[in-house]
């Protein structure tokens, strides 16, 4: 799979190191209060488990399933929440994804979480493309910005695949060009 890799941007002690950077925020700007994280699935999965476990304070999890990309490249503006909506009235709710591409993504499920009333909405994503964005989104936390191109790794993928490396990099162009399967 490293051979599908154009070159590796993030390697597993950079991740890591900037995780505990994160924690420490999120711990400092949290501990008062219980934390709701929503994490959005499939893409968030190694870094809503890596990050949680360096931040030590009660919380709960709960996991959301989006489907917006339809294996392409490039995100539809059509975003669909697989499940309800979990009960977040009064709470403090921590968004978590993968990354913030076009936007649509995580404006949607913030949206539809505000109409559970919840007491407040931060949002933390592990990649944000410095790109102008189909939708406005304001990241609380961000951990690295990236430029606008096709990563792969720490549990994003292309076509369901590359979720499992370590590490993450940009894909190479070839392979996003080519036909399915
Ligand atoms: P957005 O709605 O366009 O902001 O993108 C949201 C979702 O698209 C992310 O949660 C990812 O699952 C996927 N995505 C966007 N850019 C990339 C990428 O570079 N690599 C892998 N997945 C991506
Ligand atoms: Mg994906």
């Amino acid at each position: 799979m490293r051979g599908d890799l154009e070159r590796v941007l993030f390697d597993e002690p950079a991740i890591h190191r900037r995780l505990d950077e994160i924690a420490a925020q999120i711990s400092n700007d949290y501990r008062e209060r219980e934390l709701t994280v929503i994490a959005v699935l499939h893409g968030s999965l190694m870094f809503v488990a890596d990050l949680l476990r360096r931040i030590p304070l009660p919380l709960k999890l709960e996991c959301l399933t989006v489907a917006s990309y339809h294996g392409k490249a490039q995100t539809s503006g059509e975003v669909v929440l697989r499940e309800l909506a979990p009960d977040v009235a009064g709470r403090d709710i921590l968004i978590l994804d993968d990354i913030l591409d076009s936007g649509h993504t995580v404006a949607a499920v913030r949206e539809r979480l505000e109409t559970a009333k919840p007491h407040s909405i931060r949002v933390c994503v592990l990649l944000s493309k410095k790109k102008q964005r189909a939708r406005q989104v304001d990241a609380n936390y961000v951990g690295f910005e990236i430029e606008d191109e096709f990563v792969v790794g720490y549990g994003l993928d292309f076509r369901e695949r590359y979720r499992n490396l370590p590490y993450i990099g940009v894909l190479r162009k070839e392979l996003l060009e080519q036909s399915d399967k």
